[in-house]
């Protein structure tokens, strides 16, 4: 039996993908339903979940629910529904996340904005992580938990209510891996670079920054989502930041050397 050939054991394992409607999350729930797995794809927009899951590779698998993350109440109200449709979330992935827009530096962000880019990441995140574990440590069972986060978690972005929410995720990440693992519960970042999704309005000329030469795409997130997530592939893997950035965090005010002469 091959490895990765079977990373996931769809008869015990299912899973809720948050920010399932577009880009990285899109890709992320697709691959996972493309692997077998019963999934809850969760957005708060009715419509591109529906397209997502119908485009799925087996959509017969994919679960749309619709709701705003940004309350306690759709977070209960995702838990049960979640619960009703695949029975025990084993494999949780959060990356949802409101738009993020260049006007809203530090004096004209608002309050409405911030606390919603706060709620979203990171209050929702925890609420979900650590529900979704209670039930799991109540049965005995081992699950793995994927949490979007960013480069921007160490360095600036002029959007200081993403990149502190980022921050603080990728700490809820380290807590919750050191908490959890005793129970067999694995929590993990995965941090993706300049993708060319939908939350991330991406300018071509920012490829001469990146080692291998072009924007990323959702489509480069998902085998390592997967790979991370998978409890027979990553088994010994906990409180890890897994870069997926084709070495834009490697770009700093030294080019890299001219090789003509090669
Ligand atoms: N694209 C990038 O370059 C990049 C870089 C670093 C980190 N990330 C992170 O990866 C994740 C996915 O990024 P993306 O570019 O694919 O984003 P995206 O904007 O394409 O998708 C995010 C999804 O979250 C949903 N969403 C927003 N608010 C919600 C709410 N209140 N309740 C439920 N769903 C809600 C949106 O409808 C959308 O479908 C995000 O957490 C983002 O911060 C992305």
């Amino acid at each position: 039996m091959s490895l990765l050939n079977t990373p996931f054991d769809p008869a015990r394992e299912a899973a809720l993908v948050t920010g399932a409607g577009n880009g990285i999350g899109r890709a992320i729930a697709q691959a996972l339903v493309g692997e077998g797995l019963r999934t809850v794809f969760a957005d708060v927009d009715r419509e591109r979940v529906a397209a997502a899951v119908a485009a799925s590779p087996r959509p017969e698998l994919a679960v749309p629910w619709v709701g705003d993350l940004s309350t306690r109440e759709a977070c209960d109200a995702l838990l049960a529904d979640a619960q009703a449709a695949v029975g025990q979330v084993t494999h949780f992935v959060h990356s949802a996340s409101p738009p993020r827009r260049e006007t809203d530096h530090a004096f004209a962000v608002s309050r409405e904005t911030w606390q919603q880019m706060h709620a979203v990441n990171i209050d929702a995140g925890f609420h979900l992580a650590r529900e979704l574990a209670r039930k799991l440590i109540a049965a005995r069972e081992p699950g793995s938990f994927l949490l979007l986060t960013s480069l921007h978690a160490g360095t600036p972005r002029n959007l200081p209510h993403y990149s502190t929410a980022k921050a603080a995720m990728a700490m809820l990440v380290r807590e919750l891996a050191k908490t959890f693992g005793r129970f067999g519960i694995r929590v993990n970042a995965l941090v993706p670079g300049a993708i060319a999704a939908g939350g991330f309005v991406a300018d071509p000329s920012l490829a001469k920054h990146i080692p291998l030469g072009r924007l990323g795409r959702s489509e480069d997130l998902a085998p390592m989502a997967l790979a991370v997530l998978s409890n027979r592939v990553s088994a010994y893997v906990t409180g890890a930041a897994i870069v997926v950035d084709g070495g834009l965090s490697l770009t700093n005010w030294f080019d890299p050397p001219e090789l003509d002469d090669l």
